[in-house]
């Protein structure tokens, strides 16, 4: 036998008992002519002492970093504890050990803060993986799995396997491919999702689908996206959209229990996605804090705007007078904002990456006055009425954007974030839970001059607009029922009410620019078997690396993925991708013709 405890196990009752543990040397102290050596395990750290026999033996064989030992002897109390290990009471005095394995000194420090940069600890990240932080996220992982699980099996859920060798699910990314060695010339695509197969079973009769399953997208990659990605993927027969919302609403609230133990009352907010974009600028709000956009485009449109868009034009904002849109951001406390931090916050608009021409500010004093850099512009009563449609209190700072329409709501979106970071106001131990609903069902794609689906072609449009399919010109009104669900600022889900019947499917991919020889041959499977009974149904997905990060009080879904792959799509442990050999290539009977 290996050990009969972990060292994470042993505390003050179990005193004078005999003992062998095993585990992984964390660090070795010599005091003259004994040692101590902590060994760590899954479970903790425990003490071991070794008395002067032993010592003189450790003296032969040496101890290093990261062995693997295996030490037996008696629980002993400590004459010097230590509170803050839960095994801090005792410690093992050794009678007999052996070194199971060495190590090679480790790149980096096993402890909970590193000296380790990240390619190194992603490199060896089986390494990293020792580490408290990591595991405590792998650990975490493991138990809203478990959460979820437990949940839809309750609810009559089943989990079916899908496959992952299969043909293009459209979910807006390109797909990675595999050639296949028995089908010269043909491929495999990844599955971006289970959608199209969640479907199959609906119409199969399994009425309550649920799996844990890897997805693949080939798409940029960020903090919150990883090239493969793992979905708590769900389907319901004899659903309506409210029927899903209610199912998952109590699927999350019950994570939210068992992981954080937060009760989350009554129902989650809910925003229809037209009040998201016109109060946020955006379709995933972090709702921890408020700061609403106020429209102000009649207020601005003065009888002197020509003098205000001159003026306004030296003061580096050009565009007011004939912008899309005006809007501000009142950003509570910060009225005594200087000048630097202004001019500084002016800068932030400019870059790139927001893409403003400049801001302007309105400062509400506490002593109930206003100042803005353009109040020569206005009387006294205009800035008011002003300050009174941002619903300004004093000691608050205006904010104000204006340009064309979609990148002033990003633009003001994106303030509205930066000026809530610098609050403190986005905090990682509060959560904000809602719901977006009634997205539109298409989207124009600029760069392809077409619609695209928004959601995905098998989302339903609301059933009352289902005749506006036949009206081009009115695609962009169409509204869909889907929905998504945001926590925080992050999209942690989305779903739809699917299409189950052939027509209005073909109508949908029609409207998508997809002929009825491309429906075929993409599709065909499925309109076919829309034909044999389809039960009305609906699903969802959950981010499952996303709900975990943001669960654990971080950005990065990477910290909560075993093995990840960097940013640049690799996995540089394993140094994947690679090339492979010419005789696979001839298996395949494919030929490198690389353009550059
Ligand atoms: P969707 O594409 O919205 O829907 O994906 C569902 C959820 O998966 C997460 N997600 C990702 N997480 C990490 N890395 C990625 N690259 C990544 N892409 C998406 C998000 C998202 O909300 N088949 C539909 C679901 C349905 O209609 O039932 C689908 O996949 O948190």
């Amino acid at each position: 036998m290996y050990r009969t405890n972990t060292c994470g196990e042993l505390r003050i009752i179990d005193k004078e008992k005999k003992v062998t543990l095993a585990g992984w040397v964390q660090t070795v102290r010599k005091f003259g002519s004994i040692s101590f050596v902590d060994l760590r395990d899954r479970y903790g750290i425990t003490q071991l002492l070794f008395g002067e026999d032993m010592n003189q033996q450790l003296a032969e064989t040496p101890l290093g970093r990261e062995y693997v030992l295996q030490a037996t002897g008696t629980v002993t109390e400590r004459s010097n504890k230590n509170p803050s290990l839960p095994t801090g009471d005792i410690e093992i005095n050794v009678s007999s050990f052996k070194i199971l394995n060495r190590s090679a000194v480790p790149p980096f420090t096993i402890q909970d803060d590193t000296d380790g940069g990240d390619d190194l600890r992603m490199k060896y990240r089986f390494l990293d993986l020792r580490r408290n932080p990591v595991k405590n996220n792998i650990e975490l992982r493991y138990a809203v799995n478990r959460a979820a699980r437990n949940y839809l099996h309750r609810q009559n859920f089943i989990e079916i396997e899908t496959p992952f060798l299969i043909k293009s699910t459209p979910e807006g990314a390109r797909d990675f491919v595999v050639p296949s060695r028995m089908n010269p010339g043909q491929f495999y695509a990844l599955p971006q999702s289970p959608q199209t197969f969640k479907q199959l079973l609906m119409i199969s009769g399994y009425d309550r689908y649920y799996q844990v399953v890897k997805c693949f997208r080939d798409e940029d990659l960020r903090a919150d996206r990883q090239p493969e990605f793992t979905q708590i993927d769900c389907e319901m027969a004899f659903a309506e959209q409210e029927d899903v919302l209610q199912m998952f609403e109590g699927m999350i609230k019950e994570i939210f229990k068992k992981i954080k133990g937060i009760k989350i009352k009554g129902k989650i907010t809910r925003l229809t996605w037209e009040d998201a974009i016109r109060y946020y600028g955006n379709d995933k709000p972090d709702l921890r804090f408020d700061m609403k956009l106020t429209e102000l485009k009649t207020i601005f449109s003065s009888k002197k705007r020509n003098l205000f868009k001159k003026e306004i034009n030296e003061s580096g904002f050009a565009v007011i007078k004939d912008a899309e849109l005006v809007g501000a951001i009142c950003v509570p406390g910060c009225s005594e904002y200087s000048r630097k931090q202004t001019d500084e916050l002016t800068e932030w608009v400019k870059r790139p990456q927001i893409g403003m021409t400049g801001l302007i500010y309105v400062k509400c004093n506490t002593d109930g006055t206003l100042k803005s850099p353009v109040d020569k512009f206005f009387d006294e009563s205009k800035l008011k009425s002003l300050a009174e449609k941002c619903k300004a209190k004093p000691g608050d700072l205006i904010l104000i954007l204006a340009g064309k329409e979609e990148l002033t709501r990003k633009a003001l979106s994106e303030l509205r974030l930066e000026m809530a970071e610098r609050l403190g106001l986005r905090k990682p131990d509060e959560f904000k839970l809602l719901w977006i609903f009634d997205f539109p069902l298409f989207e124009f794609n600029e760069e392809d001059n077409r619609y695209v689906a928004r959601h995905h072609p098998f989302t339903s449009p609301k059933p009352e607009q289902i005749h506006l399919l036949d009206q081009p010109s009115q695609y962009a009104n169409i509204k869909a029922n889907a929905y998504d669900m945001v926590l925080n600022g992050n999209e942690i889900g989305g779903g739809s009410i699917r299409i189950y019947q052939r027509e209005l499917q073909e109508k949908m991919f029609a409207a998508l620019g997809m002929d009825k020889e491309e429906q075929q041959h993409k599709f065909g499977f499925l309109l076919g078997a829309f034909e044999y009974g389809a039960p009305p149904h609906g699903g969802i997905a959950f981010g499952f690396d996303r709900l975990c990060a943001i669960l654990g009080g971080s950005e990065s879904i990477r910290d909560f993925i075993a093995f990840p792959k960097n940013n640049a799509g690799r996995d540089v442990m394993l140094d994947a991708p690679s090339t492979i050999d010419d005789k696979q290539f001839d298996e395949l009977q494919i030929k490198l013709n690389l353009k550059n």
